[in-house]
Order: structure tokens, then C-alpha cells, then sequence
């Protein structure tokens, strides 16, 4: 009787402002998940600085993987395949991911797997959720993108709606920073919306004429800094964390109402969120909610899986390696790399 097997996937992320490196087997057991994150020098300048995310990717690179290795209990002889994230995200950034894996695959003479860094996202829900199969529907929230997904197979993606402006993240970050609270934005948002009154000030929720699917936070984004501004000019006070609660409620309607309008649509019984965004406690209580009240399974990561990290690159590159995609040794980071594409 041959025993199969184990697949070990070494996995790098590094397209925004997290250095992460994880080992991933058989595509849904973390062995290790490393993150080494530039948040303390970023929120210095309010956002991410491109130029220094790079300076500080190269700096750290070599060690995360090391240490990832390490924690795994492996070496580089027993890594089946290199998994690194070639697009979306700063060019400079996802760079110095891509030399790093290109020249271990090289020197290791093992394959190497580009990984789309949204796929990733998606497939954080495999790891905690072992009986999650497509097809599903996903609601991918981070600081870049905004999209319902529907998850045909492993690999397979539909696009049922995008947001036409800014993306979730980024409108948390925003209004943040109006209200002081500095970067990165959504977890302070929500730490403060707990003290305030979400009904408190009725910010819009749009919706698009043409898409029901679509998403556009431009506008509330506007409405809070539009009723900031009154404020100050009226000299009125204005309470911070009624503001943060109601902005985190309209946000939280709009991406609620929109997801299940997909689900129910598309005949989907599974609903899962990933991002950033999704580590968010009010999203995911009302995706629950919402999910339970129409006899829709809902699944969401840990909130360490939601955020930028490499276990979720090693997943997505598992199914990717087992279906046989590889990159040959012109792999380049695609700054607007679409989903589905190769
Ligand atoms: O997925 P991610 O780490 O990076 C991207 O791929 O963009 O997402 C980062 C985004 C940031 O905009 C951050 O403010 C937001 O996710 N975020 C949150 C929370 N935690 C992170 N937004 C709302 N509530 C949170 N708890
Ligand atoms: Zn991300």
C-alpha cells in the first residue's frame, strides 16, 4: 500500500505593508505564519509609504522566511513548491516577494506558484474551515478592494460586484483620519464605535442605478467629513464615537444587503467574508445574522487570517500547485493583476 505524500508549501506575501512567510501542508494545516508588519512606521506618514514598504520588505525578507522554516520544523529540502503573491499591490513591494521565491524555486530546482493576493484572502477560510468546499459566495473587505466573489471551484471566480470607488478599508481609513484617530483606521473605528450610538446620525448608504451588486463608499466617506465640517462651522460639538458607530453601521448595511441580494440570486447555500475588513465585529455579526435568517451557512478566518498573511498565500497556492499551475522564471509583479487571470 503507497502512502501519499505530504504537499509543503512555502509561502511569501509581501504586496502592501505586512513581510510575511508561512508553511503550509496539504493545503490547510499552518505549520507556520510569520508576519512581520511595517504599521509602526507607516502611521507616522497616515498611510502607507510605498517607498519606505519596499526599503523595509528587503530588510526583513531572508529572516521571516528563516524564522517561518523554523517554526514549521523544516528545511528548504523538504518545500515542495514556493507560493508568493505577484499582484495586486505596490509593484515595489510584491517585488521583493517575488525575487525572494523566484531565486529559493531556483536554487531549490522546485516549482513556483504566483498566487493572486485576493485568492488568498478567499482561501483564509479553508484553514480554520476543513469541511468548506466551493462553490460559495465571498465578500472580500480589505483596504484595496471591495468584491463579491462567487467561488465556483478551487481556482474559479466569478465577479458579481466591485466598488466603483473607494474600498471598504480605505473609507475606514479615511474617516480615521478625520477624526483623529490616525492609521491604520478600521480597528480604531471599531474600538471607538463601541462607545458611540450607530442610529446616532444617518449617513447614506448607496446604491448603484445600474448594479445591484456594486459598491461605492465615496459618498459616506463625503457625508462624514461634510457633517465634521458643519459641525465645525456651526462651533457645535460633534461626539466622535456616534460618528464611528453610525459611519461603521452604514458601511455594514450597504455590504450586508448587497451580499445576501448576490447569495439568494445565485442560489448560494455557503457565504463567507475575507479581508481585512472582515475581522470586523459588527460585519461579521451581521453577516451571521443576515446568513442565519435565510438558512445560509456563513464562514469567516480568525481575525489573524483576515488581514495580510502568508498561510492564506500557501493555501491558494496548494490548490493552485495541485491543478498544476506553475511560473516559469519571468514571473514580475502585476501591480492590477485581475483575478482569474495568469
Ligand atoms: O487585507 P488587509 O490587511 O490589506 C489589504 O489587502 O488591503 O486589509 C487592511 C484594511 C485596512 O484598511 C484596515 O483599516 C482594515 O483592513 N481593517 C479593519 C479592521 N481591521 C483591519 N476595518 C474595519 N474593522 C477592523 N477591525
Ligand atoms: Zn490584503
Amino acid at each position: 500500500m503507497s502512502e501519499t505524500k505530504d504537499v509543503l508549501i512555502l509561502a511569501i506575501e509581501s504586496s502592501c505593508d505586512e513581510t510575511a512567510a508561512a508553511v503550509v501542508r496539504n493545503g490547510r494545516e499552518v505549520l507556520s505564519n510569520i508576519i512581520s508588519s511595517q504599521i509602526e512606521i507607516h502611521k507616522l506618514y497616515g498611510g502607507v509609504v510605498p517607498e519606505i514598504a519596499s526599503r523595509k520588505h528587503i530588510e526583513k525578507i531572508n529572516q521571516v522566511i528563516e524564522e517561518a522554516l523554523e517554526e514549521a520544523n523544516v528545511t528548504l529540502d523538504d518545500i515542495d513548491a514556493i507560493g508568493v503573491t505577484y499582484g495586486p499591490g505596490l509593484v515595489g513591494a510584491l517585488l521583493v516577494g517575488v525575487a525572494a521565491a523566484k531565486a529559493i524555486a531556483y536554487a531549490k530546482k522546485i516549482p513556483l506558484v504566483g498566487v493572486h493576493h485576493i485568492e488568498g484572502h478567499i482561501s483564509a477560510n479553508y484553514i480554520e474551515n476543513k469541511e468548506l468546499e466551493p462553490p460559495f459566495a465571498c465578500l472580500v473587505v480589505s483596504g484595496g478592494h471591495t468584491h463579491l466573489v462567487r467561488v465556483k471551484d478551487y481556482g474559479e471566480y466569478e465577479i458579481l460586484g466591485r466598488t466603483r470607488d473607494d474600498a471598504a478599508g480605505e473609507a475606514f481609513d479615511k474617516v480615521a483620519r478625520a477624526i483623529g484617530l490616525g492609521y491604520p483606521g478600521g480597528p480604531k473605528i471599531e474600538k471607538l464605535a463601541k462607545e458611540g450610538n450607530p442610529d446616532a446620525i444617518a449617513f447614506p448608504r448607496a446604491h448603484i442605478a445600474d448594479s445591484q451588486y456594486d459598491f461605492s463608499f465615496s459618498g459616506v466617506k463625503s457625508a462624514v467629513l461634510n457633517y465634521i465640517n458643519g459641525c465645525e462651522m456651526r462651533k457645535e460639538e460633534y461626539n466622535c464615537a456616534d460618528i464611528a458607530a453610525s459611519f461603521q453601521k452604514a458601511v455594514t448595511d450597504v455590504l450586508t444587503e448587497n451580499a445576501m441580494r448576490a447569495g439568494e440570486e445565485f442560489g448560494m447555500d455557503k457565504f463567507a467574508i475575507a479581508g481585512g475588513v472582515a475581522s470586523n465585529g459588527t460585519l461579521r455579526n451581521a453577516m451571521k445574522e443576515a446568513c442565519e435568517n435565510k438558512g445560509v451557512k456563513f464562514y469567516h478566518p480568525s481575525p489573524i487570517y483576515c488581514t495580510d498573511n502568508a498561510a492564506m498565500i500557501g493555501v491558494a497556492a496548494y490548490y493552485e500547485y495541485m491543478k498544476g499551475t506553475r511560473h516559469g522564471w519571468d514571473l514580475n509583479a502585476v501591480p492590477n493583476l485581475k483575478l482569474g487571470e495568469r
